[in-house]
C-alpha cells in the first residue's frame, strides 16, 4: 500500500538536496510524497539552524503538525514525525523533550538510516529515535541511485561540512567536517541526471570550491585529488550538460585552477556566488574569515579577468559583536568598488555555541536594524541598475518550467535571474535567446528573439 510522505525543507539548497535523496531513498518502502502534512504516514521537517529565526520556525511548525497528528490518531490512523537537519543535529534532545509527539530525530550525516529508524521508530511505537552521530561511513555510499526524473536544472552535492570555524557559524559543529566525494561518484551522478534530463548541475557543497576529491585517471590528468576546477572541467565534457554552477563557496578557497576554468570552460556560467560578509579588516579578522577585504577584492579582479561578465552575488552579516559606524562603512565601501548583481544580507544572529555569541560587545538591535536597511537600500540599488542594464540585450535563457500565464516559460539567465517569456511547452529543457524587455524586481521578461537566419536557438 501507498504511504504518503510529506518533506518540509527550510534553508539551503543542501538541504533541497538532501530532501530530495530521503524522498528517493523511501520511495521503494512505499512511500509517495504528498502535498501537505494532512493525512500524510510520514512528515519529515528538514531544518536549518543558520540563523535563529530559522530554527524558530521549526517549533511553532510542529505545534501545527501535533494537532494533525492527534486528529489521525483519532481516526484510527499514525503519523509519524520526523525532524531531520541542522536543528536536529544542533537540538536532539531538547527537541525530544519540548516536543514528546516527536517519534524521530535525525542529522543530516544520518539520514541514509532512515529506513532503519523508521523500522525502530514502528517496532517500540511512543519510544524516540535520536540519531545525530556522525558516522564513519560516507552516507552517500549508502544512497540510492536516484530513480526520479531530476527536471532541467539539477542539483549536486560534491563537498559537505566545514573546516573553516568561522565565529559565527554553526555549519562545521552542524554538518561536521569537511568531506570531497570521490570525482568518479560525482561524475557517474552527473551523467545519471543528464540521462534524465538535466541540462543545468549546480554543484553544492557548505564550503564547495575547498573540494579536494579523489580522482582515477581520465585522460585529463592522472589519478590523485582534483580541486574543483579539475572537476568541473571533467563534468563539462559530459554530452548533453550546457551549463554548471556551484555554491557556495569561500573567498580563501578561490584557487588558480578555479579561476582558470571560469576562463576557459564556457558551460561554467558567469554567475558566482561569494560571501564575503564584512568590507572591514577588523571584523573579518574577528569572524575568523582568514581573508582581508582587499584580498576579497584582488579575488574578484582576477575572476573578472578570467571571465570579464562574470556576475557577483554575496552574503553580508550586518551587527557583528564590536562592529563599530567605520567597521559598516568600510562595509559599504567594498559593496560600492565591487558592484553585486544580487545579494543576501543578515543582521548577526548569537548562536549558541559559536565563539562569537558569547562576544561582551554585541550590537543593540536598532543598530543592527539600521545598518541593515542601509546596506540593503544599497544592494537592491545595485541590482536595480545590474538588471536594467540587461533590458534590449539578448540573452540565452534555459527554460526550466511553465509560468504563471498560459502560454509562458520560465527560465534562467547565466547570470541566475528568472526569465519569463512566451513560449510553447516543447522548449522546456532548451536554451534560447530571449530579448529582454521588461525588469520586475524579482525577475526579467523578453521575447524569445527573431531567428538569427535559422531556427532562432543558439547551440547549448
Ligand atoms: N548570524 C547571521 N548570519 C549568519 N550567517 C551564518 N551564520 C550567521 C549568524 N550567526 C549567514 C552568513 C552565511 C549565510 C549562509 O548565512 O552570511 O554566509
Ligand atoms: Fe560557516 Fe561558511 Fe564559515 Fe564554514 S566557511 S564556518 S560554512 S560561514
Amino acid at each position: 500500500m501507498t504511504k504518503r510522505l510529506f518533506i518540509k525543507t527550510y534553508g539551503c539548497q543542501m538541504n533541497v538536496y538532501d530532501s530530495a535523496r530521503m524522498a528517493e531513498l523511501l520511495a521503494p518502502l512505499g512511500y509517495a510524497m504528498t502535498e501537505g502534512p494532512d493525512g500524510a504516514d510520514l512528515v519529515i521537517l528538514n531544518t536549518c539552524h543558520i540563523r535563529e529565526k530559522a530554527a524558530d520556525k521549526v517549533f511553532s511548525e510542529l505545534g501545527a503538525i501535533r494537532r494533525l497528528k492527534h486528529a489521525r490518531e483519532r481516526q484510527g490512523g499514525r503519523m509519524v514525525i520526523a525532524v531531520a537537519g541542522c536543528v536536529a543535529q544542533a537540538e536532539g534532545e531538547e527537541i525530544l523533550a519540548r516536543a514528546p509527539f516527536v517519534d524521530i530525530v535525525f542529522g543530516p550525516q544520518a539520514y541514509h538510516r532512515l529506513p532503519e529508524m523508521l523500522a525502530r521508530a514502528a517496532r517500540a511505537a511512543g519510544e524516540q529515535v535520536l540519531d545525530t552521530s556522525f558516522p564513519a561511513e560516507p552516507k552517500f555510499d549508502f544512497l540510492p541511485q536516484s530513480g526520479v526524473a531530476p527536471g532541467v536544472s539539477a542539483f549536486l552535492t560534491v563537498q559537505e561540512g566545514c573546516d573553516k570555524f568561522c565565529t559565527f557559524c554553526v555549519v562545521p559543529y552542524t554538518r561536521g567536517a569537511e568531506y570531497s566525494r570521490p570525482a568518479d561518484d560525482i561524475l557517474a551522478e552527473a551523467r545519471r541526471l543528464v540521462a534524465g534530463g538535466a541540462r543545468e548541475i549546480t554543484l553544492l557543497g557548505q564550503n564547495v570550491n575547498a573540494y579536494h576529491g579523489a580522482a582515477l585517471a581520465d585522460g585529463l590528468k592522472s589519478a590523485g585529488e582534483w580541486g574543483l576546477g579539475e572537476l568541473i572541467r571533467a563534468l563539462a565534457r559530459i554530452p548533453g550538460l550546457a551549463r554548471l554552477r556551484y555554491t557556495t563557496s569561500h573567498p580563501r578557497d578561490v584557487d588558480d585552477g578555479l579561476v582558470a576554468a571560469h576562463r576557459d570552460v564556457p558551460e561554467l556560467m558567469p554567475f558566482l556566488h561569494l560571501p564575503v560578509q564584512s568590507g572591514s579588516d577588523r571584523v573579518l579578522a574577528a569572524m575568523n574569515r582568514r581573508h582581508s577585504a582587499d584580498q576579497y577584492r584582488r579575488t574578484v579582479e582576477r575572476l573578472r579577468q578570467a571571465r570579464p561578465d562574470l556576475a557577483l552575488s554575496s552574503d553580508f552579516i550586518v551587527g557583528f559583536p564590536g562592529e563599530s559606524e567605520a567597521d559598516f562603512r568600510a562595509t559599504l565601501d567594498l559593496v560600492r568598488d565591487i558592484g553585486f548583481a544580487q545579494a543576501f544580507s543578515f543582521k548577526y544572529s548569537p548562536r549558541p555555541g559559536t565563539p562569537a555569541a558569547s562576544a561582551a560587545d554585541q550590537v543593540p538591535e536598532p543598530v543592527k536594524a539600521q545598518r541593515l536597511a542601509e546596506l540593503q537600500a544599497l544592494l537592491r540599488q545595485q541590482q536595480r541598475a545590474f538588471n536594467a542594464a540587461c533590458v534590449g540585450r539578448v540573452l540565452p535563457v534555459l527554460f526550466e518550467r511553465p509560468g504563471r500565464r498560459p502560454g509562458q516559460l520560465v527560465g534562467r539567465s547565466p547570470y541566475l535571474q528568472a526569465v519569463h517569456a512566451d513560449a510553447g511547452m516543447e522548449r522546456i529543457g532548451e536554451i534560447v535567446p530571449v530579448t529582454i524587455r521588461a525588469v520586475a524586481p524579482n525577475s526579467l521578461a523578453g521575447v524569445i528573439s527573431p531567428p538569427l537566419g535559422g531556427t532562432g536557438e543558439v547551440a547549448a
